[in-house]
C-alpha cells in the first residue's frame, strides 16, 4: 500500500498536466477508503441565545448541507441558555435532514467533569438528528486534555466516539477515538503569529497529531481567516491575527492531497476572530466583533469551498471535476497596512487587563504577516483572460480552467473584475465589489477581516441585524454609518 502511494505521488505532477479524461484522472488520484469521509463546521452555540425557535437555525443548516457539510460541531459552554439553544439546533437538524454533534469547550467545562459531561451527551444521544459515527454517538470538544473517558462514557450509557480536541504530548490519546486539531492557521507555537525563527504550519500540526493518534483518525482543521482586535472596551481585549492571504485555498489543496477521514471547518460563526463562513445576517448577539464584521460578508468563502468538499469526499484531487457554475471569489482587507489608524483606535484607549498577553496596541500583533494584496479564486470550466483593477492599479492574467488562486497588488479606490474569453465579455464574471479599498479607518479601527465578494454577485446584501449590531458603538472614537454595502442598482 505504502509504496503504491508513493508512486501516485510521483505521477500526479503529470496527470494534472495532461489533458486525461476526467474519469480517468478521478480514477488515478481516488482513495478507496473516502466513502467514510466527513466534513464538519464548528459552529458558536455562545452568540445565538437571542434564537426564537427551531426555524432560526433552519437556514444555517440548509446553507452548510448544500455546501456538502455533514455535521456541525454545535461548541458549548456552560451558559444557562445552552440547553433550551441545543434542543432548537438539533431540532432544526432534524428537519433539515443534516446532522449535529456537541463539542464542549473546556474553557468552560472542567476536565474533572465527565459525569457531567457524559450525562449532557446522553441527552442528545438518541436524537433523530446525532451524528453517529461508526454506529456510535459522535462527541468533541475544544481542549479538554484528561477528561476520564471511561467515567464520561459510563454517565452517558453508551460506547461514544470520542473526538476531542486534546494536544499531542497533553492528553492521554489512547482514550480516544480520534483528535480534534484546532490549530488551523501557521504560528509561532504560543498562539501568535509565526515568526522567522519559529513557524509551525498547520501541516506540521497534523503531522503532530497523526503521531500523537498512531493510526485513528484526524479531523483535520481548515480555516479561511484571523483576526481579532477587542479593545478596552470589553473585559476579554485581545489583538492579533495568524497569516491569512490564500490560506484558505491553499489549505483545501492541502487537505485534497492529505485525504484525513474527518475534516473540521474553523469556523460557521466566530465572527470575534473573523474566521466565519456563514452569513453576517445569521442570527446573533453581538459580542463586540461588529465592529471588524460589519459590511464584511464571507458568503463567497463557503461557495469556493464546495468543489473541495465534493472532491474531498469522492477522494478526488480535481476540485474541477465537481464544478457546477463558473465563478469568482475574491476577497482583501478593507485598507492597506500602513494606514494609521492610531488616533482613533480602539485598542489605543483605556488601560486593559493583559494576564492573557494577547492584547497589543494599535496595528494587530503579526499584521506584518499579511500582505496587501486582492486574492482571487478563480472557478472556471474553461480558461479565460482575467482583468482586475484594483484603484488604479490594472492586472490581467490567464486563468486555466479549474479551481486556481491569483493575487493582485492592492490599490486604494473601487475593485472590478472582467473576465473574457476571445476577447468577448463573460457578462456573469464582470462586475465591481460593494466595497472599496480605502486609505482611511473604517469605523476608526484596524480593520485586519476580509472582505468576501463574488461573480456572480450574491442576489442578497448580507448584513448584520440589530442584535449583531448592538455593542457597535462601545469604544468607538468616531461616527460609523451603520449597514454601507448596496447594490449598484438598488
Ligand atoms: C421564529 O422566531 C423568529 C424571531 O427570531 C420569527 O421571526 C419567526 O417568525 C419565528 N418562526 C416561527 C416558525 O415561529
Ligand atoms: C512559514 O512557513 C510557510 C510555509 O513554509 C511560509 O509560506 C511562510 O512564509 C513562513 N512564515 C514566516 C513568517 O516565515
Ligand atoms: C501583553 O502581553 C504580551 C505578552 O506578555 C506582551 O507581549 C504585550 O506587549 C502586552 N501588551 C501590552 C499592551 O503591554
Ligand atoms: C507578536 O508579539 C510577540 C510578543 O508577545 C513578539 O515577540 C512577536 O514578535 C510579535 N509577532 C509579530 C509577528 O510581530
Amino acid at each position: 500500500m505504502f509504496s503504491l502511494f508513493l508512486a501516485l505521488v510521483g505521477l500526479l505532477p503529470i496527470i494534472v498536466a495532461s489533458p486525461l479524461p476526467a474519469e480517468y484522472r478521478r480514477t488515478m488520484a481516488s482513495d478507496e477508503n473516502h466513502g467514510n469521509r466527513l466534513v464538519f463546521c464548528h459552529f458558536m452555540m455562545g452568540i445565538v441565545s437571542n434564537r426564537q425557535n427551531a426555524s432560526d437555525y433552519d437556514d444555517d443548516m440548509k446553507r452548510a448541507k448544500d455546501a456538502g457539510i455533514d455535521a456541525f460541531a454545535l461548541n458549548i459552554g456552560t451558559d444557562p441558555y445552552t440547553d433550551t439553544q441545543l434542543a432548537l439546533a438539533y431540532q432544526s437538524a432534524a428537519d433539515n435532514d443534516m446532522k449535529v454533534f456537541i463539542s464542549f469547550d473546556f474553557n468552560w467545562w472542567q476536565a474533572s467533569e465527565a459525569t457531567s459531561v457524559g450525562v449532557k451527551v446522553a441527552e442528545f444521544a438518541h436524537h433523530p438528528a446525532q451524528l453517529m459515527v461508526d454506529g456510535r454517538v459522535f462527541v468533541s470538544s475544544f481542549s479538554g486534555d484528561g477528561v476520564d473517558v471511561n467515567e464520561m462514557k459510563a454517565a452517558a450509557g453508551s460506547d461514544v466516539y470520542f473526538a476531542p480536541n486534546y494536544h499531542p504530548g497533553q492528553g492521554d490519546f489512547g482514550d480516544v477515538d480520534a483528535a480534534l486539531n484546532w490549530m488551523g492557521w501557521s504560528s509561532d507555537g504560543r498562539n501568535k503569529a509565526p515568526t522567522a525563527e519559529t513557524n509551525i504550519t498547520v501541516a506540521d500540526g497534523d503531522n503532530a497529531y497523526n503521531e500523537a493518534l498512531d493510526g485513528k483518525p484526524l479531523i483535520a482543521p481548515v480555516s479561511p481567516w484571523f483576526s481579532t482586535h477587542y479593545g478596552t472596551e470589553v473585559s476579554y481585549s485581545k489583538n492579533w491575527v495568524f497569516p491569512s492571504d490564500l490560506l484558505w485555498y491553499n489549505r483545501w489543496r492541502e487537505i485534497l492531497e492529505t485525504g484525513p477521514r474527518f475534516v473540521e471547518i474553523v469556523t460557521w460563526n466566530d465572527y470575534g476572530e473573523s474566521h466565519y463562513i456563514g452569513p453576517l445576517s445569521s442570527p446573533h448577539t453581538d459580542d463586540g466583533a461588529s465592529k471588524w464584521v460589519m459590511d464584511m460578508p464571507h458568503n463567497g468563502w463557503l461557495d469556493m469551498a464546495k468543489p473541495f468538499i465534493a472532491a474531498y469526499k469522492a477522494g478526488s484531487e480535481f476540485p474541477i471535476d465537481f464544478l457546477e457554475e463558473e465563478k469568482l471569489v475574491y476577497w482583501y482587507r478593507p485598507t492597506p497596512k500602513e494606514a494609521d489608524c492610531d488616533a482613533t483606535d480602539t485598542t489605543m484607549q483605556g488601560d486593559p487587563d493583559n494576564s492573557s498577553g494577547n492584547f497589543f496596541r494599535g496595528r494587530p500583533n503579526g499584521s506584518d504577516t499579511m500582505t496587501d494584496e486582492v486574492f482571487i479564486v478563480t472557478m472556471l470550466k474553461e480558461p479565460a483572460t482575467v482583468e482586475v483593477q484594483s484603484g488604479d492599479k490594472i492586472e490581467t492574467f490567464e486563468a486555466d480552467a479549474g479551481v486556481w488562486s491569483h493575487s493582485v497588488p492592492m490599490g486604494v479606490g473601487a475593485q472590478s473584475f472582467k473576465v473574457t474569453r476571445d476577447d468577448e465579455p463573460v457578462e456573469s464574471l464582470c462586475g465591481t465589489s460593494l466595497r472599496d479599498i480605502t486609505d482611511t479607518c473604517p469605523c476608526g479601527i484596524y480593520n485586519f477581516n476580509a472582505y468576501v465578494g463574488t461573480l456572480p454577485a450574491e442576489d442578497f446584501i448580507d448584513e448584520l441585524q440589530p442584535a449583531g449590531l448592538s455593542m457597535l458603538t462601545e469604544g468607538l472614537q468616531v461616527e460609523c454609518a451603520i449597514n454601507t454595502l448596496s447594490s449598484a442598482c438598488a
